[in-house]
């Protein structure tokens, strides 16, 4: 059988959501004064509201909470999370920095959760597929003509991690019966209202599956208000497993819904 050893290992770079939580009786004036913007500039991290013609690869961005809805793994960090800072950069160091450094500089004030993984070549995406899901995508916009902002973490079942990866791949295309009529569109299909309006990013736990309360894939959108139904929409045509049977080894944690701000600052005003 052929096994994961086939897919592309390399690292090409990491990133974190990191979670941010009042506690209770915080003092968020205090919170808002801490010196973040300044940490981020220190480590090179370039604001993502205003991307610029090429997205920054050392990056950060600030959102505060619109609504989380919970999902089938429990995970209040991120269900009743404030606020969300992302940061990437092709250094772990950088990660491991700014998350220690914000949880010092925010605390007792803030709780902070961090979510970590790392981003991977694609394993199931050939040259069609790229044209066709990748090409065309929209790239990051300014926060102000996409100013939401969607996390959903989730995992797969350890059926799915039984399967072998051709199997797996299988998910990904429709599949059709004998007469060659259409069971199931599958991922790429069911999500095609997407590719157009939805800035789409995939962080992987660095291995898979995950190891037990960590995530196996942490996933986030950015949309302009008028696209946010297609967000919606997307989603239920994953989940709806008659579409995409791959959801049958899903197990998703809350999605949290920000909107993206310009500074540290303005997460508090
Ligand atoms: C907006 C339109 C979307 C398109 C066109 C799309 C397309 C794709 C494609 C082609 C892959 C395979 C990548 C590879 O080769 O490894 C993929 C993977 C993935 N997508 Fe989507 N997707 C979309 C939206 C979403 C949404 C809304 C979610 C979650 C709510 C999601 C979650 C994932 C995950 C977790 C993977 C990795 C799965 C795995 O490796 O097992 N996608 N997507």
């Amino acid at each position: 059988m052929d096994s994961d050893e086939v897919l592309a290992s390399e690292i090409l770079g990491h990133g974190a959501y990191l979670c941010l939580r009042r506690s209770s009786g915080g003092d968020a004036g205090k919170a808002a004064a801490a010196p973040i913007d300044a940490l981020a500039q220190r480590l090179g991290l370039r604001n993502e509201f205003d991307p610029g013609e090429t997205p920054p690869v050392e990056s950060i961005a600030f959102l505060r909470r619109q609504g989380a809805t919970p999902a089938d793994i429990a995970d209040e960090a991120v269900l009743q999370a404030d606020w969300v800072i992302h940061v990437a950069s092709k250094r772990p160091e950088t990660i491991t920095e700014l998350s220690a450094e914000t949880a010092r500089l925010l605390s007792p004030a803030v709780q902070v959760h961090v979510l970590q993984g790392v981003r991977r070549p694609r394993s199931y995406t050939g040259a069609a597929m790229n044209k066709w899901a990748y090409e065309r995508q929209v790239v990051q916009q300014p926060g102000t003509a996409m100013p939401n902002g969607f996390l959903v973490p989730m995992s797969k079942t350890a059926e799915w991690w039984r399967k072998d990866w051709m199997e797996r791949h299988t998910y990904f295309l429709p599949t059709y019966d004998e007469q060659g009529r259409m069971r199931a569109e599958g991922h790429a299909l069911a999500t095609e209202a997407g590719i157009a309006c939805l800035l789409r990013r995939t962080y992987r736990h660095d291995t898979h599956p995950a190891p037990d309360g960590a995530y196996d894939f942490l996933t986030y959108f950015e949309c302009a208000d008028r696209d946010v139904p297609t967000f919606h929409q997307v989603c239920a045509a994953l989940r709806d497993v008659k579409r995409n049977p791959e959801w049958r080894f899903v197990r998703e944690g809350p999605t949290w819904h920000g909107r993206r701000v310009a500074a540290w600052k303005e997460l508090f005003s």
